[in-house]
This record gives C-alpha cells, sequence and structure tokens, in this order.
C-alpha cells in the first residue's frame, strides 16, 4: 500500500511525550507545564532534572533525597579514568564522552533488566551523575592536567566546575558563575523530539541499555547542526573578526547556497525567537559583569540586528537559537570552544534519560523501524565476473 514520504520527519509525530512542550511559532517553551522563563529564574538544575524525569516538582524532602543519591554516584570506577586514559592528546572531549557513556554499558551489566524499574532508576541517577565527571575527565585529559574527583558536598554545578578548573591551591567557585552555569543546565535539560533525544529513543528501542542508548544521543549531539552549533557560532564570529566585517559575511551566507549558514540561526520548530535565547542573553550580562565582556559579544549583537532586519532571514523566519549566545557566555568563563557541546550533553542527558523512562514504559511503543520508498534497480540476474564489462 501507499506509505508517507517524510524524510527526516518534517510532519511525524514518532511517539506521545508528556515531558516537553513547544509552541514554535508563538516561541513557548514549557517542562511538565512549567514556562522555561519561570524554572530559569526560580528553580535549580537537580530540580529540573526531578520534574522532567517524574513529572512534578519536588517537595523539600524528596528533592533533598534526589539530590543526595546523584551526589553520590558521582564516582567512576578507576578503569573508567584508565579507558579515558588510551585517547591522544588531541581527541575531541566530545568523542571521549560519547565513547566513555557508550562503555558503561560494559561496566553495569544490570543496566540490561530494563524492565525493573528499580534498575532503570539506578541506571538514570548513575548516567546524570557520572556525566559531569567523564566531561570533567575529558577536558583535563586533553589540557594534560591531573583529574580532580568528585566533591559531593558541592552543588551539581559547584562540582562540575571544581572538577574542571582546580589547579593546586583551593578552587574557589564564583556564585555568579555557577547561578549563570545552573540557569543553562535549566535551559537545555530538554527540547522534545531533537535529533539526540530521537536517536536516544531510536535505539533505546530495540530495548538496548541506556548507556548504550545516550552514547547515541551524545553523538548526535556532536553534529555541528545540533550541538555542535555553539562551537561553531564562536569559530564563525572569530572568523568575521570585526563588525565592519559584517555585511560582506551576510552577503556570503545569502548566497552561499545552504553553503556558509548564519551559524546559531533557525530552527527546525522555532519560527519566532527562541525563548532560551531571551534567557541567555540576560544571563550574558550577569557574567560578563563578573568576567568582563566578551570581545566577540559586538559582532553577535550587531549580526543579530543586522539579521533580523535582512529580509533573506525574515522570510524564512531565522532566528538567533540557544546556541547564538551560550558560546559567548561559556567562552567568557573560561570554557574552550571544544568542551561547548559537552556542555549541552550534560544537562541534556537528563531529558535523554526522561525520554527513554518515558518511552520504555509505553506499552504502545515498538522496536523504531521505519519504512522506505525503493529507487534501486529492478530484478536482474547474476552476471559471471569474466562476463562483465
Ligand atoms: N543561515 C542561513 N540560512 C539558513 C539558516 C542559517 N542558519 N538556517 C536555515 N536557513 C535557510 C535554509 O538555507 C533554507 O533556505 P531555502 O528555503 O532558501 O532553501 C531555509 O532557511 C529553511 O531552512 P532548512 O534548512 O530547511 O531548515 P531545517 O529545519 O532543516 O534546519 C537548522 C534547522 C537548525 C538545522 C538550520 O536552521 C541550521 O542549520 N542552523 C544553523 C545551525 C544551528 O544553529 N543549529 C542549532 C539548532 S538549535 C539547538 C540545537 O539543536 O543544538
Amino acid at each position: 500500500g501507499l506509505m508517507g514520504y517524510d524524510p527526516a520527519f518534517l510532519n511525524t509525530a514518532n511517539c506521545k511525550s508528556a515531558i516537553t512542550f513547544i509552541d514554535g511559532d508563538k516561541g513557548i517553551l514549557e517542562y511538565r507545564g512549567y514556562p522555561i522563563e519561570q524554572l530559569a529564574e526560580k528553580s535549580n538544575f537537580l530540580e529540573v532534572a526531578y520534574l522532567l524525569l517524574k513529572g512534578e516538582l519536588p517537595t523539600e524532602k524528596e528533592l533533598e533525597v534526589f539530590t543526595n543519591l546523584v551526589t553520590h554516584h558521582t564516582y567512576v570506577h578507576e578503569n573508567v579514568k584508565s579507558f579515558m586514559d588510551g585517547f591522544r592528546y588531541d581527541a575531541h572531549p566530545m568523542s571521549m564522552l560519547g565513547s566513555t557513556v557508550a562503555a558503561l554499558s560494559g561496566f553495569y551489566p544490570d543496566a540490561k533488566n530494563i524492565r525493573d524499574e528499580r534498575s532503570r532508576e539506578i541506571q538514570i541517577t548513575r548516567l546524570i551523575a557520572k556525566m559531569p565527571t567523564i566531561a570533567a575527565f575529558s577536558y583535563r585529559h586533553t589540557m594534560g592536567l591531573p583529574y580532580v574527583y568528585p566533591s559531593n558536598e558541592l552543588s551539581y554545578v559547584a562540582n562540575f566546575l571544581t572538577m574542571m578548573k582546580h589547579i593546586g591551591g583551593a578552587y574557589k567557585v564564583h556564585p555568579v558563575l555557577e547561578k549563570a552555569l545552573d540557569v543553562l543546565f535549566i535551559l537545555h535539560a530538554d527540547h522534545e523530539q531533537n535529533c539526540s533525544t530521537t536517536s536516544v529513543r531510536t535505539v533505546g528501542s530495540s530495548q538496548v541499555d541506556p548507556y548504550s542508548a545516550v552514547a547515541a544521543g551524545v553523538g548526535a549531539l556532536y553534529g555541528p547542526l545540533h550541538g555542535g552549533a555553539n562551537e561553531a557560532v564562536l569559530r564563525m564570529l572569530r572568523d568575521i573578526g570585526h563588525v565592519s566585517k559584517i555585511p560582506e559575511f551576510i552577503k556570503q551566507v545569502k548566497g552561499g547556497e545552504g553553503e556558509k549558514k548564519l551559524m546559531g540561526f533557525g530552527h527546525r520548530v522555532y519560527k519566532s525567537y527562541d525563548p532560551r535565547a531571551k534567557v541567555i542573553k540576560r544571563v550574558a550580562d550577569e557574567v560578563f559583569e563578573v568576567t568582563g565582556k566578551n570581545p566577540l559579544l559586538d559582532i553577535a549583537l550587531e549580526l543579530e540586528r543586522i539579521a533580523l532586519e535582512d529580509e533573506y532571514f525574515v522570510k524564512r523566519k531565522l532566528y538567533p537559537n540557544v546556541d547564538f549566545y551560550s558560546g559567548l557566555i561559556y567562552e567568557a568563563m573560561g570554557f574552550q570552544a571544544e568542551m561547548f557541546p559537552v556542555l549541552f550533553a550534560i544537562p541534556r542527558t537528563v531529558g535523554w534519560c526522561a525520554q527513554w523512562e518515558e518511552m520504555v514504559t509505553d506499552n504502545e511503543q515498538k522496536i523504531a523501524r521505519p519504512r522506505q520508498v525503493y529507487t534501486g534497480a529492478t530484478r536482474r540476474d547474476y552476471v559471471a565476473r569474466e562476463k562483465r564489462t
């Protein structure tokens, strides 16, 4: 029979989900019904993680138990550390992150037990808890610095920053930067059926363990059209180099037949301003007050101003997305551009896990197995090798 042809799922719902709501025309994003702006202002990352995973905001006691659970699963097996040591010094940290998450599947054979609710909870806790450790280890490895072990008495974000930055003496996390990164983590925690989440669901639908499924998500997020965009934005701003060069750059984007893109602009779902980008602009001001302004900010602001007035971008409804300003903040905070996609993967792990849990417990879900429109040769007979021309 006739089947739907919908490359890249532009018009196909692949699942039912009760986690995240997006209205792309109005620029609305809600986690479990709560507007992203309210969560960014009033909540914190682990509370949002609880909300996404369990569907409701935690009570004081529930949050305490959850936080305690996460902070006590932050260590990785020493052999995981040795595994990471096997990479060359110039390995991209996102590549190290993905492979190491995949390796966890071998470290936790109990994770195969995906029909057991308690086991799923343990694996999800481990994933959320260990992601910052693996991320920081990846970075330290590429810098040739000794690994810093987790400190369980610190907040999720402060612990991560300490593992990243501690070099001798006592590293003290700046409270404004801690808060800023926490907000950025909230903004990145979930975004319904994006490329990486769809990958996690697709791989997970084979009933493989969640480490293998989440590793697929990291792989998808590594790409420059997805989580790699924040890194690409920074490189683009550096290439432009000066405000006076912007018009020339814009001209190239418009004439380039898709070859050159304005990175950090456009979105499959948002056809108006990305609500996350609005919050990020405010966070940027707070961070720059502490770190000093990122000199690339002027180029970014002018680029946005020109693009939002340019007919090409207006006609296509291309607005800044979450990645347009996040890289500027990360750079001001002292992160290398290679770490930007990693900084996206840490909080998105929560969304991947919430969506994986939802998929595994959904009776209507089966193994993902799309169909195709066959365009190859019709039936023909095998020709002996010596008779081929
Ligand atoms: N710069 C210039 N032109 C663009 C851009 C851009 N950033 N994005 C889309 N267009 C054009 C595109 O060439 C096409 O033009 P035409 O109709 O003349 O062929 C039109 O706009 C529609 O774009 P599309 O490629 O059909 O849209 P899509 O939904 O397939 O792609 C996207 C969405 C996010 C991949 C794309 O906008 C893009 O590549 N943006 C740059 C990369 C980026 O910032 N990614 C981050 C996405 S948000 C968070 C995340 O996932 O990490």
